[in-house]
């Protein structure tokens, strides 16, 4: 990251106030010192949002957000840290050079074949060929505000996109490049209706193109894989979804594009799809970025519902438990809406399947439970999907189900997981320990008061918990530094670090007293040093197992001492 002067950025801070930023986005009202109003990053009833002037920070209670105004802009406006600097060294009228990094040139190449390409395309939709085209999109339930909305176009035979880009100096390498034209110089695409395909920032990266009439070729054809376009890294319609989800976090995810569109007639609009492949890992932290609750809406048949096994297994990766949506005999969503109706489809959208029970009807297919050998199958097929879940209460509720079912004792069940297969440890927020919370009490208060601050780096050697031992050495830096404490100040120097910011940001969510004792924080050092101290007598105790020297046993043997005197 390009380094702008710690001293630059506390300066642009402090020249705006976080009341007025925050204050430009939505309605601020004035309680004792601070100023509260509807949190933006959760779906919030009450004001639970407070801005305080004095430590120009934000803070929810409910949520847990919080931040300075950088971190502000950047969580409302998905900017990164650089973009939200420069954004707030406008407003605050203060010149910084920022070099954003540059777009490589090809890049930006195709960024314009394509935009470009997008006004040849829809003019084409509005020309007498596109007559026949409107009348399918119009049996599809795709309206005029749609075409326009999806930006919706038309590939001709009779008129080539091949000329109209050469006679915009555009160059063959970049023309071939983009996937719309051959070796051959002429247009890949023609008769077709052409559906743009955008990034997460709404950049136009490559084009579907659907048949519209009896066609002996492939129904949809894309534009092949580029530098920007990388099918399993992206997802259809993620930047209009973006602005939809933020305050419910609640997301549908579909297979086909097309579906999206089709739900967006009916106004479901918080959808994205995959674009025909199955979900991978990336798409699902996509997913993550936007929502909590996602609901899996695949097509009705046997593909669909592998689809739908395997989209499961990438977001439990990510933490996230889906629901599922199946619909019968083989339909679509599209055509579910079309056959059934729009309150059966939504009644079907009310009431999703949980996740759970989404597999064991998928596994218990074709056996019968009565019969032994089946019923051995079907658990061991259960067993391996239970081993990918990490939450422990869902896991739990899973082996009694199967249990229920089957008559297996539950504890059996367990036992084959643990012997059979090697569960993958994904992190979880553990529950706190004492000398967790000592640490975290510690560090609100050394955000507090500087101190604190000095009590710490007399008492403390290190803290046990590795982001938080680094959170307190940020802290400790930053007073000698400027002789001074300042929360917002810390927010902007660990910007670019995802982990302490976390870790911040939970020490803040803290609900402790303004006021502190000094007793208080002895209690929290002592609880530290005591962990330490045990920490290390148990790494000595290994030791001298592990040792069969007899000199280093006694040297081993007296540090252990010592330590437990207290002399060391
Ligand atoms: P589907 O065959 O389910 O298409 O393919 P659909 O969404 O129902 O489309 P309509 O309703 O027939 O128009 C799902 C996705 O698979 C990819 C496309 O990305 C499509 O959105 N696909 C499908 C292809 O890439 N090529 C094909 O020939 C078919
Ligand atoms: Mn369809």
């Amino acid at each position: 990251m390009q380094r702008i002067s710690e001293e630059k950025l506390t300066e642009i801070r402090q020249s705006v106030d976080i009341v007025d930023i925050i204050g430009n986005y939505l309605a601020l009202n004035k309680h004792g010192r601070n100023y509260f109003g509807i949190c933006p990053f959760h779906d919030d009833t009450t004001p639970s949002l407070s801005v305080s002037p004095e430590k120009q920070i934000f803070k929810c209670f409910s949520c847990g957000a919080s931040g300075n105004v950088y971190t502000f802009l950047m969580e409302y406006e998905q900017l990164t840290f650089l973009e939200s600097v420069k954004k707030i060294s406008e407003i605050a009228n203060i010149p910084i050079d920022i070099k954003f990094k540059e777009i490589p040139k090809t890049n930006q190449e195709l960024y314009n074949i394509y935009e470009t390409t997008q006004k040849f395309y829809r003019n084409n939709l509005e020309t007498k060929y596109g007559e026949k085209v409107k009348k399918y999109l119009k049996q599809r339930n795709i309206n005029e505000q749609l075409i326009q909305e999806f930006g919706i176009g038309l590939a001709l035979k009779e008129n080539q996109l091949t000329n109209f880009l050469k006679k915009k100096n555009f160059n063959n390498q970049d023309l071939l490049l983009s996937g719309l034209i051959n070796e051959k110089e002429q247009d890949i695409f023609y008769n077709r209706i052409m559906f743009p395909i955008h990034d997460q920032n709404g950049k136009i990266i490559a084009y579907s193109g659907r048949i519209y009439q009896e066609d002996t070729y492939a129904k949809y054809i894309n534009t092949k894989e580029t530098p920007i376009f990388k099918k399993g890294e992206i997802l259809y319609n993620y930047h209009r979804a973006k602005e939809i989800t933020r305050l419910d976090k609640k997301i549908i995810v579909l297979e086909g594009f097309m579906d999206v569109i089709a739900l967006a007639a009916v106004d479901i609009k918080n959808c994205v799809a995959t674009m025909g492949t199955a979900m991978t890992l990336q798409q699902a932290r996509l997913i993550k970025k936007l929502a909590n609750e996602v609901i899996l809406l695949f097509d009705g048949d046997e593909a669909g519902q592998k689809a739908t096994l395997s989209a499961i297994d990438e977001l439990l990766k990510v933490g996230i438990t889906p629901k599922i949506v199946s619909l019968e005999e083989g339909l679509d969503p599209d055509d579910y809406l079309k056959e059934k109706g729009i309150e059966k489809f939504q009644a079907k959208l009310e009431t999703p399947q949980n996740m759970l029970d989404f597999q064991l009807s998928y596994f218990k297919k074709g056996l019968n439970l009565k019969d032994e050998i089946d019923t051995a199958k079907y658990i061991k097929l259960m067993l391996n999907e239970l081993s990918k879940i990490n939450d422990k209460l869902i896991k739990e509720l899973a082996f009694k189900k199967l249990s229920d079912e089957t008559g297996v004792a539950i504890n059996f069940l367990k036992k084959q997981i643990k012997e059979k297969i090697d569960v993958p440890v994904i992190k979880k927020e553990p529950s706190l320990t004492k000398y967790e919370l000592a640490e975290r009490y510690l560090l609100y208060y050394m955000l507090k008061s500087s101190e604190i601050i000095k009590i710490y780096r007399r008492r403390i050697t290190y803290m046990p918990t590795y982001d938080y031992r680094l959170l307190a050495i940020e802290i400790s830096e930053f007073y000698e530094k400027y002789g001074r404490i300042d929360v917002a100040d810390i927010f902007t120097i660990i910007s670019d670090n995802e982990k302490l910011t976390k870790a911040l940001k939970k020490i803040l969510q803290e609900d402790l007293n303004e006021e502190y004792t000094l007793e208080q924080i002895e209690d929290y050092i002592n609880v530290i040093n005591e962990f330490n101290l045990k920490a290390e007598l148990d790494n000595l105790k290994t030791k001298l197992k592990a040792t069969d020297d007899s000199k280093e046993k006694a040297k081993i043997a007296e540090k252990i001492r010592l330590l437990k005197r207290g002399d060391e």
